[in-house]
């Protein structure tokens, strides 16, 4: 039987603060994040007040474990720094949510985006692997599974989304100061390359490329999202830094083609994240195998494989693979992704496939990553 929330706060309302209130009338819960029977949520108090409040991090730890179907239960305590008033709103839900990372600088600037459940980027060490059809099929697959998604293109170096869902309109400003998203395929999406000129050449500079990402975040209604999907640029530079930084990411999915060539730029891609303490969800291998469109012949023309193997050493999921077939590639390059105009074809179940995985990796984001040591 599933645990709900409210069936949590219910447990909490019997276990009181230090002052004698209600924990979920003391303004310290934090979101509470129920996965699979497993249990997640902090309590963020004033940091003068940590040993008054550790027995009671230990009552909600019993109260919410009484629960039947409850199978584990993880509170975790938070200390600010004392702000003199003792008043204070509940905290954002990535503390719930990455209970067992370790303490990161970032973790101190991450709020999450109003009603975004979870953001994951798409991500890769190396340009041209597919990431950016990746992320859009992906996100068509998650909107299969009945999501309402969102695609935030990152790469502001070489923006694509224009070109993948064939979008040209300009997004509209609501009340002069917030942009409203474009929709298309049921998608909510964003991108910098709505707002500038194809033929404009950017040279963008760290900060700027922070505070570009951090607009499209921030300053764009994108409503209820179930997931945000982003869409990363090449590498491992500011951008990637700036997102892990900007929003508590769920995690990342790394894309990668199967020459060792890739896959070691998609080890770098995966260490990166790790490094920030972002959960890789898992590793597609895209240009997985050739098929023949004529023939239907499978060839493993870039000695397939490979993804999946490194994907098993570095203790990550595999997520699927993605043949090489000029379908993806004309419907991508010609704004008609494939799992949007083609959703009865093979490759639309591939990625739908591949999206179910994500979303099931989503689920249990809150496991701890496995511990290794990658060279990057
Ligand atoms: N599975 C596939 N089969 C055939 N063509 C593909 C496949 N995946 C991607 N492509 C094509 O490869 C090219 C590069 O893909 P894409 O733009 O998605 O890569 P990217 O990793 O986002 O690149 P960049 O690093 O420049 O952002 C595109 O022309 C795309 O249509
Ligand atoms: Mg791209």
């Amino acid at each position: 039987m599933a645990v709900s929330k409210e069936q949590v706060l219910a447990a909490l309302a019997k276990v009181g603060s230090p002052a004698g209130e209600p924990l979920p009338d003391a303004r310290v819960l934090s979101d509470i994040v129920v996965a699979d029977g497993k249990i997640f949520f902090s309590l963020t108090v004033d940091a003068a007040a940590v040993k008054a409040w550790e027995p009671v991090r230990k009552a909600a730890e019993e109260a919410v474990r009484a629960i039947p179907g409850v199978q584990s239960v993880l509170v975790a305590l938070t200390a600010e720094r004392s702000a003199g008033a003792g008043t204070r709103g509940p905290q954002p839900a990535h503390t719930a949510s990455h209970p067992q990372r370790a303490a990161h600088p970032a973790d101190k600037v991450q709020p999450g985006i109003p009603g975004v459940e979870a953001v994951i980027a798409v991500a890769s060490g190396k340009g041209g692997v597919g990431k950016s059809t990746t992320a859009v099929n992906l996100a068509l697959g998650l909107r299969d599974l009945g999501m309402k998604v969102g695609v935030l293109d990152a790469d502001i170096y070489g923006p694509s989304l224009p070109k993948l869902l064939a979008i040209k309109e300009k997004p509209q400003t609501i009340g002069g100061t917030r942009l409203k998203p474009i929709e298309r395929y049921g998608l909510t999406v964003m991108s910098i390359g709505f707002l500038i000129d194809e033929e404009t050449p950017m040279i963008w500079r760290g900060p700027m490329v922070m505070s570009a990402i951090t607009q499209m975040l921030r300053e764009v209604e994108w409503g209820k999202l179930d997931v945000m999907v982003v869409d990363m640029p090449p590498g491992t530079g500011d951008a990637q830094l700036t997102m892990a930084q900007q929003v508590p990411l769920k995690g990342a999915v790394i894309v990668s083609t199967p020459q060792d060539l890739a896959l070691i730029d998609a080890r770098r891609g995966v260490a990166m994240f790790k490094r920030v303490n972002v959960p890789v969800l898992g590793v597609v291998e895209n240009m997985s195998y050739f098929l023949c469109p004529s023939c239907g012949t499978r060839s493993d023309i870039f000695g397939h494989g490979g993804a999946q193997r490194e994907a098993e050493r570095l203790g990550v999921p595999f997520l699927g693979e993605v043949p090489l077939h000029m379908t993806i590639r004309e419907k991508s390059d010609a704004g008609l992704p494939v799992v949007a105009t083609e959703p009865d074809g093979p490759h639309a179940r591939i990625y739908r496939d591949i999206a179910a995985k994500v979303r099931d990796e989503i689920k249990g984001a809150t496991r701890p990553a496995p511990k290794i040591v990658i060279d990057a």
